[in-house]
């Protein structure tokens, strides 16, 4: 069927208009209708497409999201690798950087530097032909990345047909704005491992790479361009960064406004200072400064060095602080039965979240800062770092409180900060280890360690089972299902028990079980540090699955043997013979050993000959 000529030019004009707004709304910021005309315009076209499917084209504004889920993305090599930058942490290093910038081109006179703030977001790479979006990829090692072209089409600030029919590869920072995370946040969704988006940067991370473009779609991912290259040279336009942003702005690429040039690095440190001033009140994260030698026939001439320009660099803001107030401090319980204070804030935003509780991390820490309940607090928070209470403003404490807190003074009391009598999850005794640590010894029985435990033995670099996160360990524990990391294994005969926990169906039964089964192959290396035993992280259990070879020779090696190993000193020797001198674990491990491969396996024979 063929539509009649009228349809053909309204879609026409339908799409021009539609166009031509998310340019104004994406590009200008500045729409010149309401949400609500815009959506009469793109349910109009939408009907007419439907009835005349012969008119559907990829770039119209409604084929955003068409594909089915994918079984994973395809590599894509990049044209021109994606390149990183270098950092300057000062102003100091800022000056260094335009020094050896007019050194390396032999003239004394101020650099101009096109200046824009650095975006916390995901990199990637739009390319453009013939003015249509053909293909999205994130920058994975800067060689080659993933191919994420259906899930970039869902973002509305990314144009999918530019104003002109130019070919063009597009780079730049896909990014969730503080709204849209809050928004997130709210409607309680989670990322892959089932707990909330730490910050907008893990947010856009997790939205951009879902294999099921709707999800991406519904998703409030945004996107700056930062840079391009264009495959015929635009000689006027391409001479300058400034210029040539604002051609790609004609052409409706989405540009942040607050980019300029700055002539010197007097001016680029304004330009910084100004920004630093105003960061809380933009609307995304930014963490610093770019500054791009703004002439850009001079990048050929500066080169690259390592992965990075010589011709651009990120100045970058100190970490986010705020300030707040300290309303309560409990203590929660580790999993080795550590005592660990844990302060209630006012809720203050800081770096792109909300934070509301910190850990003091021991009794030392409070010491040292003398932390007390109801002080304002200086909290500080970078990146993906937790966050940290940096000071008390002790000007701002409550003269009472002081009062108060000398009278109350005593050995187990500091400030107004009590040290508990009883273990919070257990209610057990706790003992006193040191003036600095307290801990439960309640080992087996406390439930607060028992799901602690639990939580280390699910985690990623431990035995990697997705889907075993805190609500769902809470209710294991509860209903007596679990006791033990052990227990986990004999989950696939309790499938009716675990059918009975709230919101726990078929599918998610099926998925807990399967990773369950699954982890089952994990190697000894996962296996040692899943037991959580104090002192032995990550690398130090990688150390002892490549020293000692097999479980058993661990489980046997006395101190001596221990203390021979790189980096194992007398404190942490001693853990790990607590660990598998005490009856309970032996119990565990009984079971363990019996469902882990990892935990059975004898030294290789040619191991053996290797180790003398
Ligand atoms: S320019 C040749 N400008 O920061 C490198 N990068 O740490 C061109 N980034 O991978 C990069 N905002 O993803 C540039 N305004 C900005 C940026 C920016 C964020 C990211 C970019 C890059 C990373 C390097």
């Amino acid at each position: 069927m063929t539509a009649p000529k009228s349809v053909v030019a309204r879609v026409k004009d339908l799409r021009a208009q539609l166009d031509e707004h998310n340019r104004h709304y994406y590009v200008n910021d500045a729409p010149l209708i309401s949400d609500a005309e815009y959506d009469k315009l793109f349910r109009e076209l939408g009907k007419l497409e439907a009835e005349h499917p012969e008119l559907v084209d990829t770039t119209s504004p409604t084929q955003r999201v068409g594909a089915k889920p994918a079984a994973g993305f395809n590599k894509w090599t990049h044209k021109v690798p994606m390149l990183s930058l270098d950092n300057c942490m000062s102003m100091d290093e800022l000056e260094q950087f335009d020094a050896r910038v007019k050194k390396l081109l032999g003239d004394d006179a101020p650099v101009a530097y096109y200046a824009e703030p650095k975006f916390d977001g995901v990199a990637i790479s739009l390319i453009y032909e013939d003015g249509r979006l053909v293909r999205g990829a994130t920058r994975g090692d800067g060689v080659v990345g993933e191919d994420v072209t259906l899930n970039v089409r869902t973002i509305k600030a990314v144009p999918l047909q530019l104003s002109e029919k130019v070919n063009v590869e597009v780079r730049g920072e896909v990014y969730i704005g503080h709204a849209g995370f809050l928004a997130l946040r709210d409607a309680g969704v989670m990322n892959s491992a089932g707990k909330p988006f730490v910050n907008p940067r893990n947010a856009a991370a997790g939205s951009l790479r879902q294999l099921d473009p709707a999800i991406s779609a519904q998703r409030p991912l945004a996107f700056f361009c930062y840079d391009a290259a264009a495959q015929e040279q635009n000689e006027h336009d391409n001479k300058w960064h400034d210029k040539w942003m604002a051609r790609l702005r004609v052409w409706g690429i989405p540009v942040c406004p607050q980019g300029k040039v700055v002539k010197g690095v007097a001016k680029a440190r304004a330009y910084y200072e100004q920004l630093l001033a105003k960061r809380t009140k933009i609307e995304y994260d930014i963490d610093g400064i770019v500054f791009k030698v703004n002439a850009r026939e001079l990048h050929e001439k500066l080169g690259q060095h390592a992965r990075a320009p010589r011709w651009a660099t990120a100045l970058k803001f100190p970490a986010e602080e705020a300030t707040t107030q300290i309303e309560d401090v409990e203590f929660q319980v580790g999993r080795t039965g550590q005592l660990t204070p844990v302060a209630r804030l006012t809720p203050v935003f800081v770096g792109g979240v909300t934070v509301s509780n910190v850990t003091l991390h021991n009794i030392a820490e409070i010491k040292r800062k003398d932390i007390r309940i109801g002080d304002t607090v200086v909290v500080r928070r970078a990146g993906d770092v937790i966050p940290q209470v940096v000071k008390v403003e002790i000007d701002q404490r409550d003269k009472k409180s002081d009062k108060k807190n000398d009278k109350k003074n005593d050995k187990k009391k500091l400030g107004a900060i009590k040290l508990p009598e009883k273990c919070p999850a257990c209610g057990s005794k706790v003992v006193h280890e040191s003036d600095t640590n307290v801990y439960c010894a309640n080992t087996d029985k406390c439930s607060g360690q028992v799901r602690r435990r639990l939580e280390h033995f699910a985690m990623r670099a431990a035995m990697n089972i997705d889907g075993l996160g805190e609500k769902l360990i809470d209710m294991l524990v509860e209903q007596g299902l679990v006791n033990n990391v052990a227990d986990l294994y004999t989950l696939k005969d309790k499938r009716e028990a675990l059918l009975k926990l709230p919101k726990l169906q078929d599918q998610s039964v099926d998925n807990l079980l399967t990773a369950i089964e699954d982890s089952r192959k994990r190697s000894l290396k996962h296996c040692i540090y899943a037991l959580g035993i104090r002192e032995v992280g990550v690398s130090t259990a990688m150390m002892l699955a490549r020293e000692l070879g097999d479980f058993a020779t661990l489980r046997a090696a006395d101190i001596t043997r221990l203390t021979e190993l790189p980096d194992v000193g007398e404190i942490v020797a001693q853990r790990i013979r607590e660990y598998f001198d005490d009856a309970e674990n032996k119990e565990v491990l009984e079971h363990l050993c019996k469902e882990l491969p990892a935990l059975r396996a004898r030294q290789s024979a040619t191991r053996k000959k290797a180790t003398p």
